[in-house]
């Protein structure tokens, strides 16, 4: 593969100027490579910021009309809606995430009435929002039972796609769930409304500041090692991955982010499926304190971005989103 050899042949040439730098790039970010995560929280007229994300905010409903107009502005293609419950509409069972005027609902609701099709709306399927333990699914014995809580995720995806909703994505691990989603959403007659799987979704220690911000980290006991992946693993992913295809994922997502670029690759190497990758809470809160601490340069975000592109990324769900495309505008 390589040519020639020092002194005639030298890498840096190509280096030298920011003309030449810019002819060779193999990778770039674009506002399209972008999903933008909104946390939605209830009442009127507020926009609360969250503690453990400085930056980030939280917002109701009628505040949804002005952020979107602005998301639609900076051409990013699709937001990610994450609800923050109250807790006293919180139980055992999750039963709030089949109300129909719950928070996300109403969102999806607001966001498709207003903007149609000029963006895309997604939205997670899983019972953490909604249980006060904040796992996943339904709960017995310390147990999250798959088959019962994927009876409840099916009804959950179909009320969302009946709310309007785009792509619906579930993250919550238990086996067996697209195929059972696709299923129910096809026989209801939502042919068109995409699944992206949350395929290799590991057990991580990166979503603390998530979990503060929809309310959950208090609730959570022990941990979710028993449905989300043990992150020594990768050929697991991979397993994750082609089962999930089999049963009608349209795309995929891999989460974390950047310490999972290795799982990116290979599933990308491996499946010629869209794969999006979520750069999540405790990513972005160690970048963003790292800039207010001046320990390293702001440039880092968009290099946190092309890296996930170098992987192989479609796209990528990031709270820099909004920030990164005001600023690459293209
Ligand atoms: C839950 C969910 C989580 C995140 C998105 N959806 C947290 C979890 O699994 O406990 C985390 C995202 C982030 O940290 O940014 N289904």
């Amino acid at each position: 593969m390589i040519t020639g050899k020092f002194p005639n042949l030298r890498l840096r040439r190509t280096r030298k100027y920011n003309w030449s730098r810019r002819l060779i790039q193999e990778n770039n970010l674009s506002c399209n490579d972008l999903v933008y995560p909104i946390f939605l929280i209830e009442g009127k007229n507020k926009k609360q910021p969250v503690k453990s994300m400085p930056g980030v905010y939280k917002y109701t409903v009628d505040q949804l009309g002005v952020v979107i107009n602005n998301i639609i502005k900076h051409k990013i293609p699709m937001v990610a809606l994450f609800p923050s419950t109250p807790n006293n509409k919180k139980d055992k069972f999750g039963k709030e995430a089949l109300n129909e005027n719950n928070l996300v609902c109403r969102a999806i609701r607001f966001i498709k009435k207003r903007f149609k099709n000029n963006i895309g709306v997604m939205s997670d399927v899983a019972l953490d929002p909604y249980t006060t333990h904040g796992h996943d699914g339904i709960l017995k014995k310390n147990y999250v039972t798959n088959d019962e809580t994927i009876e409840i995720l099916i009804k959950q995806s179909l009320l969302q796609a009946q709310m309007g909703c785009d792509v619906i994505a579930p993250s919550d691990m238990m086996d067996g769930r697209v195929g059972k989603i696709r299923k129910f959403l096809d026989k209801n007659k939502y042919h068109d409304v995409q699944i992206l799987s949350y395929a290799a979704k590991y057990a991580s220690n990166f979503y603390g500041p998530f979990r503060d911000a929809v309310g959950s980290k208090k609730s959570l006991k022990s941990d979710k090692k028993n449905y989300q992946m043990d992150f020594s693993n990768s050929h697991e992913a991979l397993r994750e991955v082609a089962l999930d295809i089999k049963e009608g994922a349209d795309m995929v997502m891999i989460k974390p982010g950047l310490p999972y670029l290795d799982i990116i690759q290979k599933i990308k190497e491996n499946f010629k499926i869209p794969v999006l990758a979520y750069q999540v809470s405790g990513e972005y809160s160690l970048i963003k304190s790292g800039i207010k601490n001046k320990l390293i340069n702001e440039n880092a975000i968009i290099e946190s971005l092309i890296c996930f592109k170098r992987a192989g990324a479609s796209a990528i769900v990031s709270y820099f989103a909004l920030d990164v495309a005001k600023k690459i505008k293209f």
